[in-house]
């Protein structure tokens, strides 16, 4: 008798026609690739190919895939317990890892944190704070701005498509300010005077409970907050009794060069409440509240929290991250990449006059595409068309922004320079192949 001959290897195509199958479209698939393994700043697809990740699963791996502290702290905690709900039998990991996020948040005041799973409840859960704390229900939000994928996230999130589209009705009382964007012609001023606005034509200040802003807009185009607009947004809020959030789900756990990008707006303008996730668990569903006892401590008993929020596995993937940054000293690595990526950056704009802006904090970096030398005329096309090039190299990107033309940079901090060097090159290149479309014959 014949052997049975072996399984055939599963191909990303075919992997592909099942997905289509069985899942929704809504759910999007950037590219058409099934990871095998992962490995630091590198990803290998069930066909063989390698990939290095600028991606870094969407801000969450500033460790690095399977970093060998943060397995091993995950699997120490497997062998001991993995689910109790920490609100009917507690642990201490998860103690541990709110005081020690505490001793590293800004500002001179009493601090309380608590965790959630996901970065859109994290918001949800600083806005349900703020409206109890203050008793009042507006939140202002900012254009271009993305907060998460729940109706209140949605609702919050400043880009119609494809975040909102048909997703209506969302809650009520959300408001949407300007975001600083002087590349598209919004100066600090104008944003200043478009909250201005919103309690002039809308909503008295009176009964707004919070601002929400994100010091990088992730989604939106990276586009840095300046200090002196988040100062001026702190003043706004002492002076009506709004609380001011910050959302560092994608800014934080070191990515901009700082733990939080919020440290770098000066202790002038110290948010009340911040929220964490992507990074902060190096990979494991985590997320996070941190703000002010007083406002922390408003909502009464069975308020918060969640039948998986702050697993245990999560919480000591996270205290792993934290010993990892101290270790390896990752705040300043992550300053060393931003410099050398700049650098990078800045030479492929020197050859491509389609690049129009290098941009970012720290890490935090993007170069924005236009159709050559012309800032009005944005070029989605060509930014996707760079990023298939690249992956077709073996470089994998993430575009973003509002008008789709921006790519951003999210690479492991862990990534040593050599792969910083040959994901330029292979950008590059990408960029180089996408100026060249064949003409249709
Ligand atoms: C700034 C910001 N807030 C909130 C979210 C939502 O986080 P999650 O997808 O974990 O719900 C994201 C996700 O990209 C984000 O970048």
């Amino acid at each position: 008798m014949n052997a049975p001959s072996p399984p055939l290897a599963p191909t990303n195509a075919a992997l592909m026609a099942r997905r289509r199958a069985a899942l929704p479209r809504g759910l999007g698939q950037t590219y058409e690739v099934f990871v095998e393994r992962a490995d630091n700043a590198e990803v290998w697809d069930v066909e063989g190919q390698r990939y290095i990740d600028f991606a870094g699963g969407i801000a969450v791996l500033n460790t690095g895939h399977r970093h060998p502290r943060i397995v091993q702290a995950v699997k120490a905690q497997l062998d001991l317990y993995h689910h109790t709900c920490f609100q009917v039998l507690a642990y201490e990991p998860y103690v541990e890892l709110a005081e020690r996020l505490l001793a590293k948040a800004p500002g001179d005041f009493a601090k309380k944190a608590f965790f959630l799973s996901t970065g859109a409840e994290a918001v949800e859960n600083a806005v349900k704070i703020a409206r109890v704390a203050t008793g009042r229900s507006a939140v202002i939000a900012f254009g271009g701005g993305f907060h998460g994928r729940t109706l209140l996230g949605m609702a919050l999130t400043g880009k119609v498509a494809p975040y909102k589209s048909g997703f209506g009705p969302f809650p009520a009382e959300i408001y949407h300010a300007e975001f600083p964007n002087p590349l598209h012609g919004v100066s600090v001023a104008d944003a200043l005077r478009s909250l201005e606005h919103l309690f002039k034509y809308d909503v008295e200040a009176s009964r707004v409970a919070a601002i929400i802003l994100e010091p990088v807009q992730g989604e939106g185009g990276f586009y840095v907050a300046p200090p002196e607009f988040a100062q001026a947004l702190r003043a706004l809020c002492d002076r009506h009794g709004i609380v001011l959030i910050a959302d560092e789900i994608q800014t934080g756990a070191g990515r901009t060069g700082t733990w939080l990008a919020c440290e770098q707006w000066g202790p002038q303008a110290c948010p009340d409440l911040i929220t964490m996730a992507k990074s902060m668990a190096g990979g494991f569903p985590l997320a996070a509240v941190i703000g002010r006892a007083e406002l922390m401590d408003a909502p009464g008993p069975g308020g918060l929290g969640g039948t998986y929020a702050g697993h245990p596995l999560a919480c000591a993937a996270a205290l792993a991250v934290l010993d990892v940054f101290e270790q390896e000293q990752l705040l300043a690595r992550a300053q060393a990449v931003g410099a050398r990526l700049r650098a990078g950056l800045q030479a492929l704009a020197a050859q491509h006059p389609e690049i129009g802006d290098v941009r970012g904090l720290g890490a935090m970096l993007a170069i924005e595409l236009f159709q050559a030398g012309n800032l009005q005329q944005p070029n989605p096309e060509l930014t996707q068309r760079v990023c298939a090039e690249a992956l077709a190299r073996g470089l994998v990107l993430l575009s973003c922004g509002l008008y789709a033309n921006v790519i951003r940079i999210l690479v492991p901090l862990t990534a040593s320079d050599a792969l910083l060097d040959e994901g330029l090159a292979l950008l590059g290149a990408a960029l180089a192949a996408a100026k060249h479309v064949p003409k249709p014959q």
